[in-house]
C-alpha cells in the first residue's frame, strides 16, 4: 500500500448563477513513502483542492483517500498529528514575531514549553530567518512569511509534508535553500507531496509528476518519462531570413518526425526526431542545397515545458485546427495540440 492513496476524488462547486465547477474530476494519486511527488498543472487545475481534501480541510463529494493506512475522511483526527501543511498563501499571525509564530505552533502541538522553544529556534536557523526571528511578521517580506509558513509546517517533524507551491516568491537563493531543505527532510524518510508551476522545480525534486488538468491526472511517471513520452528529441534551426521558411518546413517536415513548429516571428523553427544527429545532418545539407541560410541550428531532448505544454495547452485558437496544413497551427512550443492532449486524455 502507497504511503498516501487518493482514488476518484471528486469535488464540484456551484457558484451562484454561474456553472458548476469540476474542481476535482475523478483524481487518483499514489505517493510511495520517502518520495516526493509533484502536481503540476495550469492555474485552476485542482491542485489546492487535491491539498485540501488529502489534508482534511475539505470533504470531497466522491472518492477515497488515505494516509498511512488511515482513512482521511473517516478519521481526520487521525491524519491532522501526522502531516505538515504550508498552504498557497501563508497562514502566519501579523502581530507575533516569528520565533512566537513558530512557537506557538509547537504549543498548539502540546510540545511542551522547552521544546517547543527550542525547535522554533532550530526552524528559525534552517530557514535563514535569524535576523528576522524577534521582529513581528507584519513587517515580513513575502519571501519571508512564505519561510515562516515553511518552518510552521515542520515544527512537529510530520510524516508526510503537504507544499502547495513552496517557492512561489521566494528568490533565487531562497528558492536553492528550500529544495535542499525537501531533499534532506526526504532523505530522512519524509513523504512530500508538492504542487508548483515551476517545470524545473519539479525536474530537480519530485520522484514523479503528475500533471492534472480538470480536475484530473492526465499523465504521470518521471521527469525522464514524461519527456520520453512526447517523443524522442528536437531539432531546432534559426533562420537568418523568414521569407525562407516555407522552405525550409518542407525540409523539416521530409527529415523529421512530427509537423515542425514554426515560432510566431516565424525565424524559428523545431521538429521531432527519432534520431536528431542524422536528421540534422540531412537538415543542413538540403538547406546548402537550398540556398536557405541560417542563423544557428542545434538539437536538444525536450523538455519539461514542451512535455507541460503538450499536454496542458489549450488554446481556443486551436479547437478544430487539428486539420490545418499550416506550420503554425501545429505550434507546439506555443501550447498547440490541445488534440495531442485529448488522445492522451483517452488513453
Ligand atoms: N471554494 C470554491 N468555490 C468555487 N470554486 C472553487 C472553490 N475552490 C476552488 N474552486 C475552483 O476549482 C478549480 C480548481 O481550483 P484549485 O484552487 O484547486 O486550482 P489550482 O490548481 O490550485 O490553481 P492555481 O495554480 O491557480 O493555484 C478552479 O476552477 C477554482 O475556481
Ligand atoms: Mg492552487
Amino acid at each position: 500500500m502507497d504511503f498516501i492513496e487518493a482514488i476518484g476524488l471528486a469535488k464540484s462547486y456551484t457558484p451562484k448563477r454561474a456553472e458548476p465547477v469540476h474542481a476535482l474530476d475523478g483524481l487518483e494519486l499514489l505517493v510511495p513513502q520517502g518520495t516526493v511527488t509533484a502536481l503540476l498543472g495550469p492555474n485552476g487545475a485542482g491542485k489546492t483542492t487535491t491539498v485540501k481534501v488529502l489534508t482534511t480541510l475539505i470533504r470531497p463529494d466522491a472518492g477515497t483517500a488515505t494516509i498511512d493506512g488511515i482513512d482521511v475522511l473517516a478519521h481526520p483526527e487521525r491524519i491532522r498529528p501526522i502531516i505538515g501543511v504550508s498552504g498557497q498563501y501563508a497562514a502566519v499571525d501579523e502581530n507575533l514575531t516569528g520565533l512566537e509564530n513558530l512557537d506557538m505552533v509547537g504549543r498548539l502541538y502540546h510540545l511542551g514549553a522547552r521544546q517547543s522553544r527550542a525547535r522554533a529556534k532550530e526552524l528559525i536557523e534552517l530557514f535563514d530567518l535569524s535576523d528576522a526571528q524577534n521582529r513581528v511578521v507584519r513587517g515580513f517580506s513575502g519571501g519571508m512569511r512564505r519561510r515562516i509558513d515553511l518552518a510552521g509546517a515542520l515544527v512537529t517533524r510530520p510524516k508526510v509534508l503537504f507544499l502547495d507551491e513552496p517557492t512561489t516568491g521566494l528568490d533565487p537563493r531562497s528558492r536553492l535553500g528550500m529544495w535542499d531543505i525537501i531533499t534532506s527532510l526526504v532523505g530522512e524518510g519524509t513523504t512530500v507531496l508538492l504542487t508548483t508551476q515551476y517545470l524545473e522545480e519539479a525536474d530537480q525534486l519530485a520522484d514523479s509528476i503528475s500533471v492534472i488538468d480538470d480536475g484530473k491526472v492526465i499523465a504521470k511517471g518521471t521527469s525522464d518519462e514524461l519527456k520520453a513520452s512526447i517523443g524522442g528529441q528536437r531539432v531546432e534551426i534559426n533562420l537568418v531570413s523568414a521569407d525562407d521558411r516555407g522552405a525550409a518546413v518542407e525540409i523539416l517536415r521530409r527529415f523529421g518526425t512530427s509537423e515542425p513548429s514554426v515560432s510566431p516571428e516565424g525565424r524559428e523553427l523545431t521538429v521531432s526526431s527519432d534520431d536528431a544527429p542524422v536528421a540534422l545532418q540531412h537538415i543542413l545539407a538540403a538547406f546548402g542545397e537550398q540556398g536557405v541560410r541560417l542563423y544557428d541550428a542545434g538539437m536538444r531532448r525536450p523538455t519539461l515545458d514542451d512535455v507541460f505544454l503538450r499536454l496542458t495547452g489549450h488554446m481556443a485558437s486551436d479547437e478544430g485546427e487539428g486539420e490545418a496544413s499550416g506550420p503554425e497551427a501545429s505550434g507546439e512550443k506555443r501550447g498547440g495540440k490541445k488534440n495531442d492532449a485529448s488522445e492522451r486524455r483517452a488513453s
